[in-house]
């Protein structure tokens, strides 16, 4: 059974549904994750490969999820039956397989998400004051994430917050909250990149970022920046469909698409500026890992001029960016329990609320360790899931769509639009289904790409050695 259209909700102006779409693209993803795995794969070379992801496999696949959403006007399985019910059992079966492997892959996402979200609260709170922390960075990360209280408890703040949002409503409710949070954001960030300005580490910073040096590449670290390229931009899980499908107008998918795109990229690289400049101002290494944000940078906020000033705006840039993003990640859930179930938004914010947050409750279990619940979540949905979700979406949005359908968001940009479309089509029907199937593969073992650095390496170390 469908729940009607007419309660579904919608975006009350394009301004809010970038905001929107924005916020669930910047998040955790772009302030945790994309500075430490540049640091670990040495910097500039790491992000250009990362910005060809973006183009090459990012934006054919966020013009696919948005136009998809826009076109079916409903959740990512309501969506995806729609468009391609013509073609029968085939149609059928894949809006139904990519649709519930979507919403599973929004709920367990969600459920360690809030848990690592969490701790940036616990951050804030220490930096506050209000919350006593440990001696160091790496004593309060552990007093947190080592403990199963500390954990749930944050997790269900985090949840809450979440829920909160959702459960008002599309345009009340995540509009409003996103329109307020975007902004915030941005303004903090551009706070820190003129402190980091003042206080100095920014040129190397960039230079850090912006310099490749190619020997540092390996096939592993091109991976890595395939695999997020996916997280960043929330693909792969319907986020993108759902948001879209509270728009009407096909006009604007491709400019909003690369909107969203833009300002996820940029703000990835102002955080990563930021955080760079902390680090090599203070003589640390970029290369800290998982814990950079969390154990690394804490410590070097304290020793800078207007420390607990700094660390306060930089966790509530956190806490705001993941904010933003778990909404989209229960969002997905909850219109696939209202289109589809007809439940009304508040029981399945509600319904789904609870069950991503006892799912946590495991996932803030053992959190820190290798193999608990959380890094086998982190592991399965980054690695497979959103992958395999972004393939079937491609595929349908590529092969199973009427032309009318899949090209409608290229319609109004005349000339361009049509030699646009067909390179669009091209993307998607081959470039970006193989650049995801190599990375599915190369991470189950069965292509092997962990190249070491290249080969005139090999060849200098060699002549190196020679006696
Ligand atoms: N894009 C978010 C980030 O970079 O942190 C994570 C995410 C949100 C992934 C929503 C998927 C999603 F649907």
């Amino acid at each position: 059974m469908s729940g009607s259209t007419s309660d579904r909700g919608a975006f009350g102006s394009q301004f809010g549904f970038v905001m929107a779409a924005a916020g669930s693209a910047v998040g955790l993803g772009n302030i945790w994750k994309f500075p430490y795995i540049t640091g670990e794969n040495g910097g500039g070379a790491f992000v250009l490969v990362y910005l060809a992801c973006i183009a090459l496999v990012g934006l054919p696949l966020m013009y696919a999820e948005l136009i998809v959403g826009r076109r079916g006007g409903s959740d990512v399985l309501g969506s995806l039956r729609k468009l391609t019910a013509e073609h029968g059992a085939l149609g059928n079966a894949l809006s139904w397989f990519t649709g519930l492997l979507a919403v599973t892959t929004g709920f367990l996402i969600l459920s360690f998400y809030s848990v690592v979200a969490g701790w940036a609260l616990h951050f804030l709170f220490v930096s506050l004051g209000v919350v006593p922390g440990g001696e160091t960075a790496a004593a309060t990360f552990t007093g947190v994430g080592g403990s199963f209280g500390w954990s749930a408890l944050w997790h269900t703040v985090f949840m809450l917050m979440v829920v909160g949002v959702v459960a008002v409503g599309v345009q009340g409710g995540i509009e409003w909250a996103c329109k307020r949070l975007m902004p915030a954001l941005f303004a903090i960030l551009v706070l820190l990149l003129v402190y980091v300005g003042v206080t100095g580490g920014l040129g190397e910073s960039l230079t850090f970022l912006f310099k490749p040096d190619f020997h540092k590449l390996t096939g592993e670290s091109v991976l890595e920046a395939l695999g997020h390229a996916f997280f960043t931009l929330s693909l792969g899980m319907g986020a993108m469909v759902t948001y879209g499908s509270y728009v009407g107008s096909d006009r604007h998918v491709v400019r909003d698409g690369v909107w969203i795109a833009l300002l996820d990229t940029v703000l990835a690289l102002m955080a990563g500026a930021v955080i760079f400049a902390v680090v090599f101002s203070q003589g640390a290494e970029p290369g800290a890992g998982p814990g950079l944000v969390f154990v690394t940078l804490p410590d070097l906020f304290a020793g800078m001029p207007g420390g607990t000033f700094v660390a306060v705006a930089f966790f509530l840039l956190l806490i705001f960016a993941a904010w933003s993003s778990g909404i989209s990640l229960l969002e997905v859930c909850v219109a696939w329990m209202h289109d589809q179930l007809g439940l009304p938004r508040r029981v399945a914010a509600a319904m789904m609320g609870f069950a991503i947050w006892l799912t946590g409750l495991a996932a803030a279990n053992g959190a820190l360790t290798d193999d608990g619940v959380l890094a086998v979540l982190d592991d399965v949905t980054t690695r497979y899931m959103l992958p395999g979700g972004g393939l079937l979406v491609a595929l349908a949005a590529g092969w199973l769509l009427t032309k009318e359908d899949r090209e409608a968001g290229f319609a109004s940009l005349g000339l361009w639009g049509a030699r646009l479309a067909s390179v669009w089509t091209v993307l998607i029907r081959f470039v970006t289904p193989a650049l995801i199937l190599l990375v599915v593969l190369a991470k189950l073992g069965i292509v092997d790409l962990s190249s070491d650095p290249p080969a005139e390496d090999d060849a200098a170390a060699a002549l190196e050695s020679r006696p």
